[in-house]
């Protein structure tokens, strides 16, 4: 006699889950177990798990001929993930468990030894891709939690391999795994009233926020760049609740924590100056997203900007132009959203203080010149928005002036010049593209020479034209303005102050 039966699971590829099916044969012939359509070390290590998980759950592991095909083929999977539909399909082929229970129902998990389940990484996108199928999620307790965020999801979270085989036979219904209550309101963070002074500071993020401009921090050390970049997200409209899905998702996949009481915040994230370009864009084996990707609808603050390797900075190129990263490995590829918004920070010079009235720079022209030059064009040319920040007086900072405004109340005139954007055309002003860009940007003659003009003296590129003409749409956007005006123009050519610097050095290069 032959037995067959069929497992529905899902491996991962980016943030999306595509369907496994696991199909186990029993035939006839000396009693063997081999595994086709997985990796080979993973085959061998998930073989001796299977085994050892049936027998101490009092099955009979079938002394016969078991050949298993995770099917399609050209599907990349790691391995720990299939030993339960593996156990399952074996069980169910050899008449320990109900076939036609499996038709309904998608499994995952690894298998330790005794039978345990232990938790998978990428439950969330498993459990949404489930729900479109129209199946049930069968998954670990460590994993099901998370699956459960998937609103519509029908998620049972299991101890044990004999738990899982009690409820497809009927015997013992597993339970319904409940996801920690996800809180729609706005978690507080950092907040916008903690920044004392720096009015000009608080001006470009609030453009920023509003047009999802990149934003460049100039200032020497204890000026607050940290402290107003993480300011960001706070001010940034809360994330849809879609968006808020393809995080979690990102979160799920990298293996970290999702939080519920945070759900509609955006990400900060904020590596260091020394991470390599894989931690940055993702990599390995089986792919995992990197910060960039885990700063997706949030915000990517580099610290120390001129410090960071060619290579790392590279890997942005691509990711800022179209809000996705494609990682390549050998024969892989998996592609996650990396839609950020960048604000980096340097300091002006090697020692960081040109520019302090304490005078106690000493770097020469030339030694600022080549350390602000360290920046890519590429990379400069991406960033609208670039400012000095100035340090403040201890004095100015003990005192206990008018308190500033909060971040929600800049929230506010964000989201309505957001609107505006949307509106208009659909997506927020850094991310017009040239056509929506001339259409939109209708400039007053006044205006339109003042631009020219600033082209000719300043040097400016093509590019830099453009990104002044986005910088002044937001501009104007927050003054609820529909024409783009001369004083709009000005503030925003205003902040394209490195590549003025840059176009100096670059002329004294050649000169
Ligand atoms: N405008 C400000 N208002 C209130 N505190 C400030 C301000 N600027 C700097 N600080 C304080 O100085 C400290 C250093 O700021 P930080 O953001 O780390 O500077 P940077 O990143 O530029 O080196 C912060 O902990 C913050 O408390
Ligand atoms: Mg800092």
């Amino acid at each position: 006699m032959s037995g067959l039966a069929l497992v529905h699971s899902r491996a991962r590829a980016g943030i999306h889950a595509p369907a496994v099916r696991v199909e186990v044969h029993l035939g006839g012939g000396l009693p063997s177990l081999s595994i086709v359509g997985l990796p080979e070390a993973a085959v061998r290590e998930s073989k001796d798990r299977v085994r050892a998980a049936i027998q101490c759950s009092q099955f009979e592991f079938p002394a016969r001929r078991i050949t298993v095909n995770l099917a399609p083929a050209d599907l990349p999977k790691d391995g720990g993930r299939f030993d339960l539909p593996i156990a399952l399909g074996i069980l169910a082929a050899s008449g320990q468990v109900p076939v036609d229970a499996l038709a309904e129902v998608e499994c995952l998990g690894e298998l330790a030894l005794t039978g345990e389940l232990r938790g998978i990484e990428g439950a969330l996108p498993a459990a949404l891709a489930a729900t479109d199928a129209g199946r049930s999620l069968l998954l670990p307790i460590a994993s099901a939690a998370e699956a459960a965020l998937a609103e519509a999801a029908d998620v049972y979270s299991a101890r044990t391999l004999l738990d899982v085989c009690a409820h497809l036979q009927g015997v013992r219904p597993l339970p319904r795994a409940v996801a920690a209550p996800i809180d729609h309101t706005v978690a507080e963070g950092p907040d916008m009233a903690d920044v004392r002074g720096q009015p000009q500071a608080r001006r470009v993020l609030e453009i920023a926020a509003a047009g999802g401009h990149h934003l460049l921090l100039i200032g020497s050390p204890g000026c607050g760049k940290t402290m107003l970049a993480s300011r960001l997200p706070g001010i940034l409209p809360p994330a849809s609740e879609a968006e808020a899905l393809e995080s979690a998702a990102i979160a799920s996949i990298a293996g970290h924590p999702i939080l519920p009481g945070r759900w509609r915040q955006r990400p900060f994230r904020a590596p260091h100056h020394s991470a390599s370009p894989v931690a940055l864009a993702g990599g390995g084996g089986e792919p995992r997203p990197g910060e960039i990707s885990l700063a997706h609808t949030g915000v990517l603050f580099l610290d120390e900007l001129a410090e960071w390797s060619r290579p790392s900075l590279e890997v942005l190129r691509q990711p800022l132009e179209s809000g996705r990263v494609t990682i390549s490995r050998a024969a892989r590829q998996a592609d996650f959203p990396a839609r950020f918004q960048l604000v980096a920070a340097m300091n002006p010079c090697p020692c960081g203080w040109a520019g302090d009235p304490s005078g106690r720079c000493r770097c020469t022209a030339d030694q600022i010149a080549r350390y602000l030059g360290r920046i890519s064009g590429p990379l400069l040319d991406r960033i609208d928005l670039h400012l000095s920040v100035p340090r403040l007086s201890p004095r100015d900072l003990r005192q206990n002036g008018a308190c500033s405004e909060s971040s929600a109340q800049v929230r506010a005139r964000v989201e309505a010049a957001r609107n505006r954007q949307l509106a208009r055309a659909e997506v927020c002003n850094a991310r017009l593209d040239e056509h929506t860009l001339e259409r939109d940007c209708p400039l007053s003659p006044d205006a339109e020479t003042l631009l020219d003009r600033a082209m000719d003296r300043l040097h400016f590129s093509a590019r830099a034209r453009s990104r002044i003409l986005r910088v002044a749409r937001t501009i104007a956007d927050l003054a609820g303005s529909t024409s783009i005006t001369t004083p709009h123009l000005a503030e925003a050519i205003g902040y394209r102050s490195l590549d003025r610097l840059q176009t100096g050095i670059a002329a004294r290069a050649t000169g």
